[in-house]
């Protein structure tokens, strides 16, 4: 693996998996960041990577949408090996306009796929970054195993099942050399706060109603985003081509739960103090069409065969997160002014 191609890198999962690849793993090879620079997009994530690496990572401004623009990459890089995280991720943004979920998750797979046959011959390996929400929902008990058929219930699952499909029939008939890893729900630092967990700390910090879906009794199973990129890197080194293994953080936990140990996190570590304490900021709304009740992972395959398991315990990577926040508070204002938007219009153009 020399010249890795890496979608969706300005994200953030892709932001963090950048800069342990580069910061921590023993890859020695080259990264290339193809980003379109969505509103999830922030180039700011890595510019001291750009500054610290400058021989080892590239960002180009491409959209996985245009096959022309994508074969010029494969062509002038030489790309070797691809992990694909580039994506619309957003559940909601997926139930109010599905159209963008479609031509990015599906459309945009199937140029990459396309683009790693032509390049077959120099292909080491096509990494799919996948997600749990593929299997649907669970019930109380259970987990989701790699054998779970594929039963998605919101667009933007059923577009990530698609683009798994493809992927694995291009393993199938093509003997692309195909790797996919389905994981739970990721939180940690850089994440776009329209998702659950900076959602609430930013909330919370700034006093703001704190909308929990529904009963709030929906469980998810919570995995920090470095042991995402470990698993994903032990993966793409030693995982057996055309195998899917399930990633999962052995941290199930309701999201009333999670909103509450957020409050508490949030009154203990944050310099403003507030009257009340946050939990009195915690407001049940409507709940959201389709919502899946629970997602649980069972990752005996990724344990049993490549020796991975996560570092973090929900407590210790919430507070790790938390204060990841706290402490950023220049990327929080960035990502919340659209002050970055507007760099990414200047340096880019308006289309952007
Ligand atoms: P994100 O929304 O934070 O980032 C997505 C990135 O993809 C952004 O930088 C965006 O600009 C880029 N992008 C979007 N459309 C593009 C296009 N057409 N061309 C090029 N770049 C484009 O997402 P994330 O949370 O980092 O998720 C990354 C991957 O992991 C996705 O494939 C997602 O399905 C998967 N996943 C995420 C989670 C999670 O909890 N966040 C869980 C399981 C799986
Ligand atoms: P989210 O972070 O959107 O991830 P996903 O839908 O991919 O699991 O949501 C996590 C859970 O939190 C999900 O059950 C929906 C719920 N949720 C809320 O209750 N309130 C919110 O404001 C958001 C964004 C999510």
């Amino acid at each position: 693996m020399k010249n890795m191609l890496v979608t969706g890198g300005c994200g953030f999962i892709g932001t963090n998996f950048i800069r342990y690849l580069l910061e921590e793993s023993d890859f020695e090879g080259r990264v290339i960041n193809v980003d379109a620079l969505t509103y999830a997009g922030n180039p700011f994530n890595l510019e001291d990577m750009e500054q610290r690496f400058s021989d080892r990572y590239t960002f180009m401004h491409a959209d996985i949408r245009n096959r022309g623009d994508m074969s010029r990459i494969f062509n002038d890089y030489e790309i070797d090996t691809v992990c694909h995280f580039a994506a619309e991720s957003h559940v909601d943004r997926s139930i109010s306009g599905p159209d963008a979920f479609i031509q990015t998750n599906i459309v945009g797979t199937f140029n990459l796929l396309e683009l790693a046959r032509e390049g077959r011959d120099r292909l080491e390996l096509f990494h799919q970054i996948s997600t749990d929400e593929v299997f649907g929902s669970l019930g109380r008990d259970g987990a989701f195993t790699e054998d779970t058929p594929y039963r998605p219930n919101s667009p933007y699952s059923a577009s990530k099942a698609a683009s798994d499909h493809l992927v694995r029939a291009y393993h199938k008939t093509y003997d692309l050399p195909v790797t996919i890893s389905n994981c739970s729900n990721n939180y940690g630092p850089y994440q776009f706060p329209e998702k659950l967990i900076p959602l609430m700390i930013l909330n919370a910090l700034e006093g703001r109603p704190l909308p929990v879906y529904g009963d709030g009794l929906h469980v998810r199973d919570w995995l920090y985003v470095r042991d995402h990129c470990t698993a994903v890197w032990a993966i793409m080194k030693q995982g057996k081509r055309g195998m899917t293994y399930n990633v999962g953080g052995a941290s199930e936990m309701e999201n009333i739960r999670i909103v509450e140990m957020v409050c508490d996190m949030v009154d203990e570590l944050a310099a403003s103090r507030l009257d009340n304490p946050r939990r009195g900021l915690i407001g049940f709304v409507k709940d959201r069409p389709g919502h899946d009740r629970r997602y649980a992972i069972d990752f005996t395959r990724l344990k049993g065969e490549l020796g991975w398991t996560p570092e973090e315990s929900l407590e210790s990577g919430m507070r790790k997160t938390v204060s990841w926040y706290l402490d950023n508070r220049e990327w929080v204002d960035r990502v919340r002014s659209g002050e970055y938007r507007s760099w990414i219009r200047k340096q880019y153009g308006e289309e952007v």
